[in-house]
């Protein structure tokens, strides 16, 4: 194929770049009036879909109470937080954030404030927003490549790399820096290939961090809220230190939460540490009573998240049954209710395998997802799909068959 033609069809793949979505309802989002299925959800943020009637309601509410914002503490965060506590009765102190990356940092301040050692140990696969410390990616040999212009060598040389779900070469990588490891911090559930057996492997990160006097650090800004019965510590009966929540917190607007524990609330007060945690929509009133109105909406319909559960088995059941029959090389992971789509029939332990597998694969797969736009269906870039309570068994049958059509099409 010629260049030129290489480029004219590479730019109608990606010509959903081009796209500017301008409004959402229920489980489509538009563009020029053109309605899309909408497979991220705002990357996993809008549980009840898109203006959903909580949504909406809640901000009617707080136009009516003539609520505002304040650069001052405020009784709706103080709400807020009362309802989070009942989510997470682990959490000692919360502090709030404007974003996931937001807390995530200010996670690492708190966690460099408690003692003297250096070290960060990230998990290979685990995202954490856009945090200078931890925007990097493990090479083959799990050293630290930067992902962005701009970012401190420092930060570099303080980074280590543990592959997730691999007790033994963890293992072997922590015992070598044991005394300087200032924190593990990790997605626990990792959106880019959730596994559902990896509860062992959590459970071996927290007692070394015991034993060594390191901060585990558990980013749960996408399990937070989604998995029941409320994260995945209490799924898997593990006491995180410090923890990260948002997107779904939020109600659909911007939000991170950073949940201490008593244990290293304790720390804090005794040794009088200082930290500085605030910002001008630190604990807005808007975010806060917005989420607060979702999380009381979700706390007493707990219902929900096994209808999400069960309509995401369905959407893994239903393709998984295609792909073998059909005999095509890709296989649906899912986690409760996050979902994915990997282009390998290959059995997959972490997301460096799974990007060396589909590596030869990707052209194909831009062109899966650009036959999907055409169809309707918006599929997330990032692979994920978040489907919403809001997402009807037609729609979903919709993209089901349009799926399996691509897959027959480019991936086989
Ligand atoms: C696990 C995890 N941590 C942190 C972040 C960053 O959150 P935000 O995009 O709100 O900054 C994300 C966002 O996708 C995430 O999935």
């Amino acid at each position: 194929m010629s260049e030129a033609k290489t480029n004219i069809i590479l730019n109608e793949y990606y010509k959903d770049n081009k796209i500017l979505f301008n409004k959402g309802e229920g489980d489509k989002i538009f563009f020029k009036n053109k309605a899309y299925i909408d497979l991220s959800n705002c990357a996993g943020s809008l549980i009840l879909g898109h203006n959903s009637h909580v949504f909406k309601k809640s901000l009617k509410l707080y136009l009516n109470k003539k609520i505002s914002i304040f650069a001052h503490p405020n009784i709706h965060a103080i709400n807020f937080s009362k309802n989070i506590k009942k989510y997470f009765p682990n959490f000692s102190k919360i502090i709030f954030c404007n974003s996931g990356a937001e807390a995530v940092m200010k996670s690492l301040r708190l966690s460099k404030s408690l003692n003297r050692k250096n070290l960060i140990v990230n998990v290979t696969g685990s995202w954490h927003g856009s945090v200078d410390k931890l925007l990097f990616y493990p090479n083959k040999n799990l050293k630290p490549q930067t992902l962005s212009d701009g970012l401190s060598l420092d930060d570099k040389k303080k980074l280590i790399y543990i592959p997730y779900n691999d007790i033994e070469k963890s293992n072997k990588i922590l015992n070598k820096f044991k005394n300087d490891i200032n924190c593990i911090i990790i997605e626990p559930i990792q959106a880019c290939l959730p596994l559902d057996n990896v509860k062992k492997y959590l459970h071996f990160l927290e007692r070394f961090c015991k034993k060594n006097n390191s901060t585990l650090i558990f980013d749960e800004i996408i399990t937070g809220i989604r998995i029941r019965p409320g994260s995945i510590q209490r799924k898997y009966n593990i006491n995180a230190d410090i923890t990260t929540i948002g997107k779904i917190l939020g109600g659909g607007l911007p939000i991170g939460v950073i949940g201490i524990s008593e244990k290293i609330n304790k720390i804090i007060k005794k040794k009088k540490i200082k930290i500085f945690f605030g910002g001008t929509f630190s604990g807005n009133s808007l975010s806060s009573f917005v989420g607060n109105e979702t999380l009381k909406f979700l706390l007493k319909n707990k219902v929900l998240f096994s209808n999400l559960n069960k309509k995401s088995l369905y959407f893994q059941k239903n393709l998984n049954q295609f792909i073998t029959k059909e005999g095509i090389e890709a296989k649906v992971y899912r986690f409760d209710s996050i979902l994915r789509i990997v282009f390998s029939s290959k059995t997959i332990k972490n997301k460096t395998q799974r990007e060396f597998l589909e590596k030869k694969k990707n052209f194909n797969i831009i062109r899966f997802r650009q036959y999907l736009l055409d169809h309707n269906i918006y599929y997330p870039s990032n692979g994920i799909i978040f489907l919403s309570n809001s997402t009807s068994y037609k729609n979903i049958d919709y993209v089901l068959n349009h799926i399996k059509i691509a897959l027959n099409l480019f991936i086989s």
